[in-house]
Order: C-alpha cells, then structure tokens, then sequence
C-alpha cells in the first residue's frame, strides 16, 4: 500500500525480529501478558512500579479521577524526584558510579559520579536558597549543554522551586514571553556556548529579554567561554563565585513534596502565538519516566546511555536528566553540533566512551546519513546494543541506514512517540518487538490508543484518523500553567464526552495492530524534531516594520522534516526582493531563534481567509504542494 503524503512507507513490510542475544537480556519477554494485565489493572500495574521508588511516605490512593481531566496520581504520597535520581544511590555501590560523562564541544571533558553529583547540586541548592528562593516558585534556566544545566534543574528539584528550562536556541522574545508568564523571579544563564565551532550570545539574549520583562530579580551566570558579558551590579552573579562562599555547603535536605507538587514547567508551542506551560508532577513523573526508559531501553548497570536531545525540550527533561538518573544509569551528554569538527565526531564519541545505547531524531540520523559510510566506519562501534528515535516519523530510508550503519544490523531501534503532554513514551516497541522500520509498534503498558475519526468512531485498519489515548497514565501533563481552562480545551473538548485525550496527530493502524503516525494536524510544525507554532513565527514576523500580514506553513523538507514556508503581505508602498526576504529571516531568527529561521519567504497579495476572517492554512499548503485544496466553502473569496 502507497500513501501519497509518505511515498516510501511500506505498511506490509516484512518485520525485523531481534536477535537471540538482545532477546536474552530483556527485561520484559511477554509483552501481551503484561500489557493485558496493564490495562485490566491499570492502577494494580502502576502501584507495582511507584513501590520500586523513595518515598517519604506511601501513597493513599493510586489514581484520583474525581476532578476529570485534571487527573492525579499517588495522592496523599509524600515524595521527592530527587530522593530517587540521587540520594538513594548515595546508599550503596553506586555512590561512586558514573552518573555524568559531558564533553564539551572544543573537546573538554568532565564526568561526575552520584557522589560528586550530589555535592554540586546540594551545594548549588544552598546557593538558590540563599538568593531567596523558595519552595513552588518558578526558576527560568536558559543554558547551553553543559553540566550546569542539570545541576541547576535537579537543585531546583531539591528544594522544591519549579524550574522552567528555556531552550539556548531560543532568542529574546521567546525567552522574555516564558519568563512573563511564568512570572519568574530568579535566571540561570550562561555567558554563551560553544556550537558548530561559533560562540552564542546567552548573556547579550537574557539582558534583552530581562530587558523586555521586568520580572526576574536575580541572574545567576555560569561562566563557559569567557567571552566579554554586561553583568548588571546589583542583579547579576557569578555561578563560580556564589558556588564558592561558606552557604554553599554540600549538604541539603531534599525538601518532602506532594506527590502532586509540581516539578517543571516546559513550555512548548500550539496552535495560539503564547505558549503553553505545561506542568508535570513530581511523583508521577518519576514512576512514569523510570518505568518506561527502564523497559523500552532494556537500562542495566553495566549501560552507558547517550540521549543526545538538548535538556532544554520534553526528551532531554525525561531521557536526558531525570530518568537515567532514577535508573542509577550513566549518562553521556554532549554540548555540540553532531558534525564538529568532522561529521565523525558522535561515532568517535561512541567509541571513546563505549555507549551501548544510543537515543536521538531522525534529523540527526539523516543529517549524518548524508555525510556517507565511511565516517561511522571508521569507528569501532560495537559497544551499542540498542538504539532509538523520536521528535518526529523515521523514514524507513533512515530507519534502515541507522539500523545497518550504526547498529551493524544488530541493534533493534525503539522509535518511540510521546509529546511534551505525555511526560514519556506513549506508543514504543521493546527490545522484543517484532520491527517494522517507520512504525513506532504498539502502546507500552497501561494505554489504551485509538485511531478515530471527528465522531469518535475508530476507522477502518489502514485508514488515516485522529490519534486519542483513552485511559489517564501517571506521567501526563496535570495542567497548563496559569490557565487550566486551555488545558481542557486543547486536549480534552473534542472527546469530552468519552474522555479521552487528544494527541493532535494524524495516524493509522495496520492490520497487524501497529501504530503509523503522519503528523500534527494542527497549527504545529516539527522542524527538525523541534515543535514551533506558525503563529509564534507570524508574530514575529509582524514585529517587522515592512509586513502588514503573514501566514506560515510547514512544507516537508528532507533532512529537517519540515521546513518553514511563509507568506507575507507588506505594508502599502514596501516592495518585495531578495533583500527584504534575507531580512526577514534574519529577523525571524534574532526574535524567536535559529531554529524557527525560514526556508522560504514569499510576497503575496492577499491570503485565502474563512468568512470570520482565520487564514486558511491549509489551504496554502495544499496549493504549494500541488495537490487538491479540498473543501473551500469557507473561504471568503
Ligand atoms: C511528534 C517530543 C512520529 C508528534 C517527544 C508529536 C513523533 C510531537 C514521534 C510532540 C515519533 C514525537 N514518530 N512523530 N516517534 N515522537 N513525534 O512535544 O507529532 O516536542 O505530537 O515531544 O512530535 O513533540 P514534542
């Protein structure tokens, strides 16, 4: 079967079944019985998980669903994420395990075992308490990808303030935006970064923004390049400096939370230009993010595992930092571009550290792919025994690349779908599953998933419809900060009546029960795995003094997945040329960052509009690429 938006997906392609040795080591050999137990005891299954974790004191109940969709988990537990990422390994053998190997992009190295990790993070908590930090308030971090960064989430975590990890690659409007809504008091930053051999301007972007908002008081200030930074005297810190007075000290009590307390914010784009906050819980977070790393990635303690995902988005927050850590695993991080100096250079990591798993997009695998064979062959890469895929769908050409290149056709590739919202993997094989490359397989255990149609009734096997999940699981989002009314609305209004979660996915199902997901279905556009809103990228494109008016949509792109495609309608007596359009993107690029920089820009007269006045996207895109523009009863000419 052929499908005319993904021509190279083949839905009867013959399964690739794991080999003898990698089926021996798994942790889970009996995926239907375990699932069928999942979802008839769904609350039976998960108390079993939450018991292998710290807690202060026992939860009273598993899952209270009197107060739908705002769902909670373990209620009456008393609970810390930090009690089980760190201070529990500080028990046993463990102590003096890795739990860090970070290299830095110009080649420095530093790694830190649970017992160094923990007086950085005490001490570093002391620091935060000492500028007056306090329990439930929201700490902003706007870091590079250096050691720093998990510190500060974890001592956040500690005592209890919530942090809100903005990405580096965001620039000073979406920081400032983040920081407002949250209305956030304390910054950690950095002077800059090191990428693709080039210096960021962290500190110059975090002034602009505390520029724009006025609400952050105090900046603390990780020194990284060195580079000349304004410091502002009485608002500014050195990291260096503070970790160096007698309040630093190396011992802090893990503050006792709710389980129910919140432990992060992380913002992340929808269909409206503000982005939303949302917000996951501390007890539920852990047991749902442990449970699913440990057993989609097989976790033994002999493993080195490497997310290569920045902690600044969903999969470096749940795979980088926090689950590893719960695991008691040893974690690669790396602070770079995968191609610096050489398009070698993360199969040279794999070699120099030995990782046997390895967790990444398919951006990257394509974005490597296209340097050749020959640079990962010059590596011993034998060391892997599982590799994995997310932020967006693997084409079967890169599925098989990753899979034979880099995993020497041995490594089974977990291409797992999850979202911000979901906390961790929703649809995922295991290490036993039975493979079809581009399919992210089956539900882990305790989900129940649907592919349905407007009404709510499932489609037909094979047939394109709206993804749901309809069962509560402990790792989802709890709200959306500030506004619990746009929680509802944008996940729960559509199925309200059977109660089920709207993922915001166009996906099939196969006849062998295998989920095929296509893509966002709403104003949301993955560009290389990032998740950027078109009418963030309007908005900043409005900000300019030559547009009157834009539209924006994501066009598919080969390595970047999409790629960002806008319309713009100029101001009365602004002409149009290859200037104006380099200027644009520029300035898409300084408001909201690098990552949301335009592909294309092209000047248009008038954009197709519904009645009331809403730009039909839609379709835009269909006449870009093409194809039939569907029903346009709607549209106002
Ligand atoms: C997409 C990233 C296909 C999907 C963890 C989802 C995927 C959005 C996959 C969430 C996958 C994520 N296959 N598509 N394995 N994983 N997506 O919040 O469209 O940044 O809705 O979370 O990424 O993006 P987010």
């Amino acid at each position: 079967m052929k499908d005319k938006h993904h021509h190279h997906v083949d839905y009867d392609a013959e399964f690739i079944n794991p080999s003898k040795d990698v089926v021996k080591q798994a942790l889970i050999k009996d995926y239907d019985k375990i699932y069928k137990r999942s979802v008839e005891d769904r609350e039976g299954f998960w108390a079993e998980e939450a018991k292998k974790l710290t807690w202060f004191k026992k939860w009273d109940k598993v899952l209270d669903d009197s107060k739908k969709p705002f769902y909670k988990w373990f209620t009456g537990g008393k609970f810390n994420i930090i009690a089980n990422a760190i201070d529990r390994h500080l028990k046993n053998w463990r102590r003096n395990k890795l739990a860090i190997i970070w290299e830095g992009e110009p080649g420095d190295v530093k790694t830190m075992s649970y017992h160094a990790l923990n007086r950085e993070v005490s001490k570093f908590a002391n620091v935060l308490k000492s500028m007056g930090v306090h329990k439930g308030e929201v700490v902003t971090i706007y870091m590079p990808q250096i050691p720093e960064l998990p510190i500060a989430m974890l001592a956040c975590a500690k005592i209890g303030a919530i942090h809100s990890v903005i990405y580096g690659g965001f620039s000073a409007e979406a920081l400032a935006g983040r920081i407002e809504d949250a209305k956030s008091r304390t910054l950690i930053t950095a002077d800059g970064g090191f990428r693709r051999g080039n210096i960021t301007d962290l500190k110059g972007i975090a002034n602009e923004a505390m520029r724009r908002s006025a609400t952050i008081e105090v900046c603390i200030v990780v020194k990284r390049t060195a580079q000349d930074v304004h410091m502002q005297g009485d608002r500014d810190f050195w990291y260096h400096d503070l970790m160096a007075l007698p309040i630093a000290n190396p011992k802090c009590e893990t503050e006792v939370m709710d389980a129910e307390d919140p432990l992060f914010i992380l913002y992340t784009s929808g269909t409206t230009g503000k982005p939303k906050g949302l917000m996951h819980s501390h007890g539920g977070y852990a047991v749902y993010t442990s449970t699913t790393h440990k057993y989609v990635f097989d976790i033994k303690d002999e493993d080195r595992w490497w997310c290569a995902a920045d902690p600044g988005w969903i999969t470096g927050h749940s795979y980088l930092v926090y689950s590893p850590l719960i695991n008691g695993a040893t974690l690669m991080m790396y602070e770079g571009a995968p191609n610096h100096p050489y398009p070698n250079r993360w199969w040279s990591m794999v070699e120099k550290y030995g990782i046997t798993i390895l967790y990444t997009s398919p951006t990257a695998i394509r974005g490597l792919m296209r340097f050749g064979e020959s640079w990962p062959n010059r590596h011993d890469l034998t060391s892997l025994r599982l590799l994995g895929s997310v932020g967006e769908p693997i084409n079967p050409e890169a599925w098989k690349w990753y899979h034979r290149v880099i995993g020497g056709g041995k490594c089974p590739i977990m291409d797992t779908w999850w979202q911000t919202e979901t906390g961790g993997f929703v649809i995922t094989p295991l290490p036993i599953t039975a493979l079809k490359p581009g399919s992210a397989t089956k539900p882990f255990f305790g989900h129940e998933v649907a592919i349905v149609d407007e009404q709510g009734n499932q489609v037909a096997d094979g047939e394109e419809g709206k993804l749901v999940l309809q069962a509560p699981w402990p790792g989802m989002a709890r709200s959306i900060w500030g506004d619990p009314d746009r929680f509802k609305e944008t996940y729960w209004k559509d199925y309200e009546k059977q109660g089920w979660y709207k993922a915001g996915d166009a996906a099939r199902k196969d006849k062998d029960g295998y989920f095929w997901i296509i893509g966002r279905i709403d104003d949301v556009i993955k560009v290389s795995g990032y998740r950027l809103g078109t009418a963030e990228i309007e908005s900043a494109l409005i900000t300019h003094y030559a547009v009157s008016e834009s539209a924006v949509v994501g066009l598919p792109h080969e390595i970047k997945g999409n790629a960002i495609h806008c319309y713009v309608i100029l101001r009365a007596g602004m002409t149009g040329n290859k200037a104006l359009e380099e200027e644009l993107k520029e300035h898409v690029s300084r408001e909201l960052g690098p990552i949301a920089k335009p592909e294309h820009i092209e000047f248009v007269d008038s954009l197709p509009k519904t009645r009331s006045g809403k730009i039909m996207r839609r379709v835009l895109k269909a006449r870009a690429l093409g194809q039939d523009v569907g029903d346009i009863s709607t549209l106002e000419e």
